[in-house]
């Protein structure tokens, strides 16, 4: 695996392998502290293209004032290990100061209205034009034939496809399956903030969102009923709940009963860490 730290360094590696390999380039961008759920990205990849190319950036221009930049874990060399051993081409880990040399205050931003602005985006103001921000400028720089992201963060996939799309950017968004633990709990960076015992209790979270999924191909058709009794349970198990709401998978809107695409997307902080999950489902047609 070759790693480039710098936008010159990745591009003639990319165009070396253009050159001698052919074949479409698949990209994975992540922010690093890779787990399995990374590493079924790269897997995937290899599916999609010939060369394998993952960055590594953990993205200030994503990080509210009060969020965990500073702390979030950096950890390159095991990173390298894992990307390396999953057969990973080229890994790309730049600075800050390659990605805006001009700082944040004067980069130019991407902004996706209406489906970056509730849910995460509610919470985590400016957070969704950071990480279109960085994607473009990654997509940019990669040139990628294909890109992958994963489900489990089903609004920023749902952004980074609009944008795709109305920026008319020449590659494709593939979704990949969230990777869970025996529990149940979906495979995070954010999962290594939890102790031990919040980590067993973190499993409630996927736990309830199966439950409403049951409820609602059971037949229940108030939605928001059971989002506020499913938060209530959640609290229970020790989590403060940010959201917890049925939309529909299209737009991310809210539900109704009379929408089949379905997607119930839940956001809630357990001790240090802010967990988000989602269970997307079709009910039939009515
Ligand atoms: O999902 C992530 O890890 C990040 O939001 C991404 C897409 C790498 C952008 O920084």
């Amino acid at each position: 695996m070759i790693l480039c730290h710098t936008i010159a360094e990745l591009r003639a590696a990319i165009a070396e392998r253009r050159r001698n390999e052919g074949g479409k380039v698949a990209f994975v961008p992540t922010m690093g502290n890779l787990h399995s759920g990374h590493i079924q990205l790269i897997h995937e990849a290899h599916k999609e293209g010939s060369t394998v190319v993952c960055s590594i950036f953990v993205n200030p221009m994503q990080f509210g004032p009060n969020e965990d930049l500073d702390s979030y874990p950096r950890t390159l060399d095991a990173d390298s290990q894992q990307l390396s051993e999953a057969g990973c081409h080229i890994l790309f880990a730049p600075n800050a100061n390659e990605i805006y040399p001009n700082g944040l205050d004067s980069q130019t931003q991407v902004n996706v209205p209406e489906l970056g602005e509730e849910l995460c985006g509610a919470a985590r103001p400016g957070h969704f034009t950071g990480v279109t921000t960085v994607v473009s400028k990654l997509f940019n720089i990669v040139q990628p034939d294909v890109a992958l992201f994963g489900q489990k963060d089903f609004q920023q996939l749902a952004i980074i496809r609009k944008m795709a799309q109305d920026l008319c950017m020449p590659l494709e968004i593939k979704g990949v399956p969230t990777v869970r633990a025996e529990s149940g709990l979906a495979l995070s960076s954010r999962n290594g903030y939890l102790t031990q015992e919040e980590l067993t209790q973190a499993s409630a979270l996927y736990q309830t969102l199966v439950k409403i999924r049951q409820s609602i191909e059971a037949g229940e058709s108030d939605f928001d009923k059971l989002c506020q009794q499913a938060k209530t349970e959640l609290s229970t198990h020790g989590f403060t709940p940010d959201y917890l709401s049925v939309r529909r998978q299209s737009d991310l809107k809210i539900a109704d009963a009379n929408d089949c695409q379905l997607v119930i997307l839940a956001a809630a902080h357990l001790g240090k860490a802010r967990l988000i999950d989602n269970i997307a489902f079709a009910l039939n047609q009515k």
